[in-house]
């Protein structure tokens, strides 16, 4: 378990990524970790789409522009859409952070890109024959990390408060 709190400490977003593949399995564990999330009413009203092509990476790369040039050198791209449940935007989120924790825990690097409010959104559901009814949560851009940039942390003691703010 402590092992875990250092997965979930030393997790920082990875957007430079080395050739390596990512086996199978490993990106399968990935979304089974995603879809074990908690969710409100057990709505469950995720689905993962998982994007290796090289050309698909490229395409969507396009279709996002500059919010993550990154993407196109990518090992994969799991992107995670909901059903548009009362609840979808959170349900979306606690799954995807389950994936960026899950790919660190398998020493890969990830980002999460930014789904539901962007413009793309509709471009990128299209593109990848998501039927309607479904909003786009994220992008989890996936690979073998080369380079970690660390921003800045607000400091512990400045964001707990106990009792009242
Ligand atoms: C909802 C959300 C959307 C994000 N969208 C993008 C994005 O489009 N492009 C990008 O490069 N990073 C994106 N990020 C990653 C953040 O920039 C990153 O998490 C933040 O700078 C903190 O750095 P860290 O992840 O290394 O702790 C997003 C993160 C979240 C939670």
């Amino acid at each position: 378990m402590k092992e875990f709190i250092e997965v979930i400490k030393n997790r920082r977003s990875v957007r430079k990524y080395s050739d390596k593949k990512i086996p199978e399995d490993v990106i399968i564990d990935i979304v089974d970790c995603a879809r074990l999330a908690p969710t409100a009413r057990n709505e469950q009203p995720w689905e993962f789409i998982i994007i290796r092509d090289r050309r698909n990476l490229e395409k969507l790369t396009a279709i996002i522009g500059k919010n993550a040039p990154f993407l196109k050198n990518a090992s994969c791209c799991i992107a995670v859409f909901c059903r548009e449940t009362k609840y979808y935007l959170e349900d979306g989120c606690a799954a995807t952070q389950n994936i960026l924790l899950s790919a660190k825990s398998y020493g890969l690097g990830s980002c999460w890109i930014a789904g539901d409010k962007k413009e793309y959104a509709e471009k990128v559901r299209k593109f990848l024959n998501v039927p309607l009814g479904y909003k786009l949560i994220s992008l989890v851009s996936l690979g073998y990390p080369e380079d970690t940039y660390s921003p800045p942390k607000r400091a512990l003691e400045d964001v707990i408060h106990w009792e009242k703010f």
